[in-house]
């Protein structure tokens, strides 16, 4: 990774200042001046200090960030208790052990009544379609947080229950989730764009006794037919002996038929008509509407049970260290790893990464571009931002639908302050030009934010460039579905950028580079990327699994949290990911293991099968190395053209 030996900068109109770095590969890109005075952490010093505080004495720092939460009951005993050491007995980490308390009544109970924030928009809504839009309040989601809370309990769902979403981007589906925090169930999304085959897997695997759905949605151009693919994989499950009882189904496509009136909220009805695109509207009518089948006895329409609910519901106070939500990651081999994050740290974790990371001040409106299915949807579009108070936008569309100056009038039309996307968006735009992107003002942007992958300096540098007009601090946030937040980040207002750098460790985070051997590297090093003692927003265990847990993260190097993905340190102290170790090739294994590991065959190949965040499938390598076509379950393949090239370069006379 390097910069680019050209760079584009502006003259006079930059802010964004430009330094020589210690030398090396890259100069850094100090914050705006403007953007340091009003933010929480103004400078380098401050961030230090704070740091080394929060690392040295996590108990007291993370102790103050817990006295502004609610707490039913104060924690009994130790504030931090844990083991990473294998070698030492079992793995645990526990942060406020016994301390009760409801995340869902701080996110938005405490926002109503005690800050007084019921009528600040909690959400705007922006459909797929452009104009279909509707907004809801802190007040609006409580009641209906509340009412759908009630029809679970109805329901007979208890606290540790498991409950199954798959929904597209609807307030519905941040509703879902909240009342299942609120009486103490555990959610398990499963991302809308999976299969009926991974939505059934994960149904099974942590038993999940209900299943929260819609009738279909549009994405882009592409119409998915979400609830035949729910009753898939409800029938799969059955077949394999797990009968779902009850299935919610959200009436979103047919949202019309239920008259303006959403029965459902006291919100305003979804808005459709909006002048300048009529046209499209006319020739969205044309578009179909799909029978939707319906199992007596097991299926609900989610307005009707609505309609019925009382809008007051008790929560269910949960310990601290009582599981959250269970999500499911993608590993490059075996089954997905049901992901467990916890109620207290969690909390804690989500909503002071949100507030220092993206700068977060009352009258922000931020904009995560990620699904709510993927951790990033979790931490930074429900619960970080409304832990905070903060006002957002959730997105049911793509960047490209129905053409590419989708987010950039989004971005006008909220006045969005902090947006926050994948390094594959900005890629896919750039291709674009600046045109799409300068035509709008984006004067109201003033921080930009990647994830889910190392960002190409080139990247980098047009996204500050034209998206940030030279004015925007980047924070290139590396952390992953284990984490639960932000672990490597810049701070917008403190921290000079090195563009492709994830830079230092966030508040109460350790990092270190191991070498083969185990040994921790210092200054300038490049090896394993691992956390030496645990922040509150670590996963706890893999559901149903916890050796699976011990094995994958802390076997290898005893001590340490290892996340799997190989990094350098710089110079100047910065952290570059340079991405997942096992997708590194030991290169000459012939001298160190043997003859027998000379490769049979060397295939060059522009791509890979990867996950969505950059993982390789390896379990499909071997079955194009076979030529086995029966590739499986591959909803979760991030570019499914690279396969059909590996099969048809793949060499014949392998066996
Ligand atoms: C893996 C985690 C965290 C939410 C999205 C992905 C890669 C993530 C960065 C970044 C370089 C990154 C890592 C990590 N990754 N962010 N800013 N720079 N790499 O969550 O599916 O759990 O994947 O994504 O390889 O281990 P995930």
């Amino acid at each position: 990774m390097g910069l680019p030996e050209e760079r584009v900068r502006s003259g006079s109109g930059s802010r964004g200042q430009e330094e020589a770095g210690a030398g090396g590969r890259a100069r850094s890109w100090s914050p705006p001046p403007e953007v340091s005075r009003s933010a929480h952490v103004p400078s380098l010093q401050r961030y230090r200090e704070l740091h080394r505080r929060s690392v040295e004495e996590p108990r007291e720092f993370w102790g103050d960030i817990a006295k502004e939460f609610y707490w039913k009951t104060p924690c009994p005993g130790p504030f931090l208790r844990y083991n990473f050491d294998v070698t030492k007995g079992k793995i645990f980490i526990e942060w406020m052990k016994g301390a009760t308390t409801n995340i869902c009544y701080n996110v938005l109970d405490r926002n109503v009544h005690e800050k007084k924030l019921g009528d600040k928009v909690a959400f705007y809504w922006e459909g797929n379609e452009p104009g279909e839009t509707t907004q809801i309040t802190y007040h609006q989601l409580l009641v209906q947080v509340c009412q759908f809370s009630n029809v679970l309990r109805k329901q007979g769902i208890q606290k540790g229950d498991r409950v199954a979403i798959y929904m597209p981007m609807i307030p519905e589906l941040v509703v879902a989730m909240l009342a299942c925090a609120r009486i103490g169930a555990l959610h398990s999304i499963v991302f809308a764009g999976f299969s009926s085959e991974s939505l059934c897997e994960r149904i099974l695997d942590s038993s999940c006794s209900l299943l929260i759905t819609t009738d279909a949605f549009y994405r882009g151009e592409k119409l998915v037919n979400l609830k035949e693919l729910a009753d898939e994989a409800l029938q799969k499950c059955q077949e394999k002996g797990f009968p779902v009882r009850c299935c919610i189904v959200v009436k979103h496509l047919g949202r019309a038929e239920l008259g303006m009136g959403d029965s459902t909220s006291q919100s305003p009805p979804i808005k459709r008509s909006c002048p300048d695109v009529q046209g499209k509207l006319k020739e969205k009518s044309k578009r179909v509407q799909p029978q939707i089948s319906w199992n007596q006895g097991i299926d609900l329409w989610w307005h009707e049970l609505m309609q019925e609910a009382g809008d007051e519901c008790e929560p269910e106070w949960c310990d601290a260290e009582d599981p959250l939500f269970i999500l499911y990651t993608s590993g490059s081999t075996g089954k997905p790893k049901g992901v467990v994050h916890t109620v207290g740290g969690y909390m804690l974790y989500v909503a002071t990464t949100f507030k220092y990371v993206f700068d977060f001040h009352a009258e922000d409106v931020f904009w995560c571009t990620a699904d709510i299915g993927w951790i990033t949807g979790h931490s930074y579009v429900t619960y970080g931002p409304l832990a905070n108070g903060a006002t957002s936008v959730l997105f049911e569309g793509i960047p490209t639908y129905p053409d590419v100056n989708r987010l950039w009038s989004i971005v006008d039309k909220y006045k969005v302050t902090k947006f926050y996307t994948a390094p594959t968006a900005i890629r896919l735009l750039m291709k674009f030009g600046d045109e799409p992107v300068t035509k709008h003002s984006r004067a109201s942007l003033q921080v930009l934010g990647t994830v889910g992958e190392p960002i190409n300096p080139e990247a980098w540098l047009w996204y500050h460039r034209v998206v940030g007009a030279q004015r925007c601090p980047i924070v290139d946030t590396f952390w992953q579905t284990e984490t639960g937040g932000h672990m490597l980040t810049p701070l917008p207002g403190a921290t000079p950028m090195k563009p492709g750098s994830a830079t230092f460790p966030f508040f109460g985070v350790a990092p270190a580079i191991l070498n083969e051997s185990g040994e921790e590297l210092e200054g300038e090093a490049e090896g394993y990327l691992v956390f030496k003692q645990p922040w509150p927003g670590i996963m706890r265990t893999v559901y149903g699994n916890h050796e699976r847990f011990e094995t994958t993260y802390f076997k290898k190097f005893p001590g340490y949290y290892v996340t799997g993905d190989g990094c350098q340190r710089d110079q100047d102290g910065y952290y570059w990911i340079t991405g997942r170790i096992d997708d590194m090739l030991n290169v000459s294994v012939r001298e160190k293991i043997g003859p027998i590991a000379t490769p049979d065959y060397i295939q060059n190949a522009p791509g890979l099968p990867k996950t969505r965040s950059g993982k390789i499938m390896r379990r499909v390598l071997r079955k194009i190395a076979q030529n086995d076509h029966d590739l499986g379950d591959m909803s979760t393949v991030a570019d499914p053209s690279v396969i059909s090239h590996l099969f048809s370069h793949r060499c014949l006379t392998i066996q």
